[in-house]
């Protein structure tokens, strides 16, 4: 079984970069790819901050922190992955554009490696058909942010082999996380039951039920979670919430999917959430404001 001595993380976003983190304090040596700059910058910076605030929590020792930093390499070139012995991608959540990726990866890295996507709800099956080593390909979606939160969606594709599983499912667990293992349809466990939700917040503020404070607060202190649905909105990116909401109405095929025009428009108008400055609220000021 592979041990994991050089992972690749490809996107350097929200997700990549917190996977990519996981990676190097975990003891791997990591190339961390995207095509942007600008993103691998910001990368590095929130990587290197979030491994001091866990030192200096005390969770992390002073001398793996340091290591972890040192262990992440920043590439907008493919053939740096070339001797990964897993790939994590992490880009955009559109069908085509991971499938062009895939399809590149598989001509470049060894045929020992795996080829995961942290994708929240294309099909993996559909992944691996860009490749020739779909019994090496699989589903390893972990939630937002990927240093903090526990869990770690496991998805196998209709040729995903054992082997792939079990190598995966170690890897995660040595991240520290817990695994859950999911079929391959679309959204598989935690979109397919969290963005509905969150879809019909959106159509209760399109509808006038009720302001967006008060359907936040509604759904936090009324179903003891840690964010209203429009909170966590902003925070997962409202163009990502469209993408798998689009990916469920699609692959499932009920109208109940369908995203709520209110969610479409604020898209549409760049408006994607916490990561541009402005979603459902504005994080412009420091104090939370309402956006309209
Ligand atoms: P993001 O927008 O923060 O980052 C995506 C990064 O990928 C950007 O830096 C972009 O420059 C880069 N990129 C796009 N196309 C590329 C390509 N062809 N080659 C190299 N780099 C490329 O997105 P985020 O939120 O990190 O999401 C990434 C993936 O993770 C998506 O598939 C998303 O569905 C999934 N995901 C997102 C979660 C969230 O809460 N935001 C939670 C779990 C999974």
């Amino acid at each position: 079984m592979a041990d994991f001595k050089v992972v690749g993380v490809i996107g350097a976003g929200q997700m990549g970069s917190g996977i990519a983190q996981l990676a190097a304090v975990s003891g791997s040596d990591v190339f961390l790819l995207d095509k942007d700059a600008g993103a691998l910058h910001t990368a590095k910076a929130s990587i290197s901050n979030s491994i001091q605030r866990f030192v200096s929590k005390g969770q992390l020792s002073k001398e793996v922190g340091i290591k972890a930093v040192a262990r992440v390499n920043y590439t907008s070139n493919l053939e740096d992955l070339r001797s990964a012995d897993i790939v994590i991608e992490a880009i955009v959540e559109s069908e085509d554009v991971k499938k062009k990726l895939f399809a590149e990866l598989d001509k470049i890295v060894k045929a020992s490696a795996i080829l995961a996507s942290n994708t929240s709800s294309i099909s993996i099956t559909r992944l691996a058909t860009a490749t020739k080593r779909p019994q090496q390909v699989i589903g390893m979606h972990f939630m937002n942010p990927p240093p903090v939160m526990k869990l770690v969606e496991i998805i196998r594709g209709a040729d995903t082999s054992d082997e792939t599983f079990n190598a995966t499912k170690t890897l995660a667990e040595r991240f520290g996380k817990t695994v859950v293992c999911s079929r391959d349809y679309s959204g598989f466990i935690v979109n397919r039951i969290l963005m509905p939700m969150i879809n019909e917040a959106f159509h209760a503020l399109y509808t006038g039920v009720a302001t967006k404070e008060d359907i936040d607060a509604g759904m936090k202190l009324g179903t003891n979670q840690p964010m209203g649905p429009l909170e966590l909105a902003d925070f997962i990116g409202l163009d990502v919430c469209l993408s798998i909401l689009k990916v469920l109405h699609a692959g499932l095929g009920d109208s109940k999917y369908a995203p709520c025009p209110l969610l479409v428009q604020y898209v549409d108008a760049g408006r994607v959430g916490r990561k541009q400055g402005i979603g459902v609220y504005s994080y412009h000021k420091s104090a939370k404001q309402s956006a309209r």
